[in-house]
């Protein structure tokens, strides 16, 4: 089979469902962000310290062309990652993308103590969040090919996922 890409903002829950996936279908997952870090030998703030926002894009879209030539794989995209025409491109030749829809005021609560994520370290991170949200959210929708609701238990949603790839695939 062809690899399933779970897409949509942070805090979504891309790994923890992509991972009850794997669990339960015997798959190999990948996270993106991971997958970047350790072809890099450094962690994503310290890529985009070094490189900026743009290097770590780029590394991202190698990432993205990689993975896309492998199969099988349930892969957890970066945030980021499927908003960007180049990298949907690349895994809409063979991929299922499934964006994980959750409201920005869970998403908002969830990623309230977070302290690794470059783009949200700001004073403005509730507005910030909002705005970017609000921009990408049309983008996840126009790459998805497929949309679960992502508020049940990581369990549940994988499960959700599960069936609707199996129902776009027939
Ligand atoms: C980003 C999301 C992050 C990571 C980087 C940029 C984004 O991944 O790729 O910090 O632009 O939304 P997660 O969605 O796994 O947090």
């Amino acid at each position: 089979m062809n690899n399933i890409v779970l897409c949509g903002f942070m805090g979504c829950g891309k790994s923890t469902v992509g991972k009850n996936i794997a669990r339960k279908s015997g798959k190999k997952f990948v996270d993106m962000d991971s997958y970047i870090e350790e072809k890099a030998g450094m962690r994503v703030s310290e890529i985009f310290e070094k490189y900026g926002e743009s290097g770590f894009r780029d590394m991202e879209h190698e990432a993205c062309r990689e993975l896309s030539l492998e199969k099988n794989l349930i892969i957890a995209s970066g945030g980021g990652a499927l908003t960007f025409a180049r990298n949907v491109e690349v895994f809409k030749q063979n991929d299922v993308i499934v964006l994980l829809d959750v409201p920005l005021d869970t998403i908002k609560y969830r990623l309230r103590n977070d302290t690794k994520r470059p783009l949200l370290q700001r004073p403005d991170k509730d507005e910030a969040m909002a705005e970017l949200y609000e921009k990408r959210l049309p983008l996840y929708q126009a790459a998805a090919d497929v949309t679960v609701k992502g508020e049940e238990t990581p369990l549940g949603t994988a499960f959700a996922v599960m069936d609707a790839v199996r129902l776009y695939s027939k």
